[in-house]
């Protein structure tokens, strides 16, 4: 088992940046055996022999989606938006005057918390921008993660995390035992598929990149390409949102801390 574990953490490592360390075997077995059962398996020997032969398979990514953490929430760490709010956007309304144009990827959204906390600070800022194209595109590499966001649905416990009871009465509305979001906002956001190891030239070009709570399960080298990656997809002058606990800084990137900002870089 320790040999099949050791590959499939491998797998994992290339096709996503994700690290498994060697404690972690029990979440392997416990997230890994339903799935096996599900699809008819054995065990995990056999799960895992059919993942290593075919490691660019739907299975192998199902493996490798089941390893990644998709805990999120809405307005999740509430300074990256205060500070959108209070000096990200300022400077981008006086920047983009002439195309009244404004791009925005969530990079690693998982099951949408970020981006429709995006999209919904932007329509409460409406009256900045008047007549303004806001293009918000908001990416995972978990298919069934981005189904789920796309439903715009959420439990009782989901919206109690971050939304303010103001929120919630203005853009959700009761279905059933869940909420739904309105239709304006998440009109506002585009769901796609992505990893964030693979090249970013069909995603076009961003003002502003949200990538948090994810780039802190990566390797070194991976964080890098990843990074690289962003930095590609950045206009000159946009900037670089991670979560709280992230940094560019000693990894050698292009990326500089903005000062006076937490957890924003430019494009050095
Ligand atoms: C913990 S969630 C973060 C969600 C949101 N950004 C937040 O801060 O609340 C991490 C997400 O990263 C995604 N992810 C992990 N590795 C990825 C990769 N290489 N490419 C794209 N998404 C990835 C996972 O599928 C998961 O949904």
């Amino acid at each position: 088992m320790t040999v099949a574990y050791e590959g499939f953490r491998k797998l994992v490592l290339d096709r996503s940046g994700l690290v498994l360390t060697a404690d972690k075997d029990y979440l392997l077995k416990s997230r890994l055996e339903p799935l096996a059962r599900k699809d008819g398996f054995l065990g995990l020997d056999q799960l895992l022999a059919k993942v290593g032969a075919e490691p660019s398979g739907a299975l192998a990514q199902r493996c490798i989606d089941a390893m990644a953490t998709h805990e999120s929430f809405f307005f999740r760490d509430t300074t990256p938006f205060d500070q959108l709010r209070d000096t990200l956007l300022p400077d981008l309304i006086a920047a983009r005057a002439q195309s009244r144009t404004l791009r925005i990827w969530s990079a690693a959204c998982s099951s949408g918390q970020e981006p429709y906390s995006l999209a919904m600070l932007l329509m409460e800022e409406q009256a900045r921008m008047p007549g303004w194209r806001i293009d918000i595109l908001a990416t995972d590499m978990s298919l069934p993660i981005l189904e789920r966001a796309r439903t715009g649905l959420y439990s009782d416990f989901e919206v109690r995390r971050g939304l303010s009871d103001a929120r919630l009465a203005r853009w959700f509305t009761r279905q059933g035992d869940q909420w739904l979001l309105s239709p304006q906002v998440r009109s506002m956001v585009r769901f796609a598929p992505h990893n964030l190891l693979a090249g970013t030239a069909g995603l076009g070009r961003f003002d502003l990149v949200f990538c948090r709570n994810v780039l802190i399960y990566f390797d070194r080298e991976h964080k890098r390409a990843a990074l690289g990656q962003m930095g590609q997809a950045l206009e000159p002058h946009g900037a670089l949102v991670l979560g709280s606990a992230e940094t560019v800084v000693g990894l050698d990137s292009a990326f500089a801390p903005v000062v006076g900002l937490r957890s924003v870089f430019r494009p050095g």
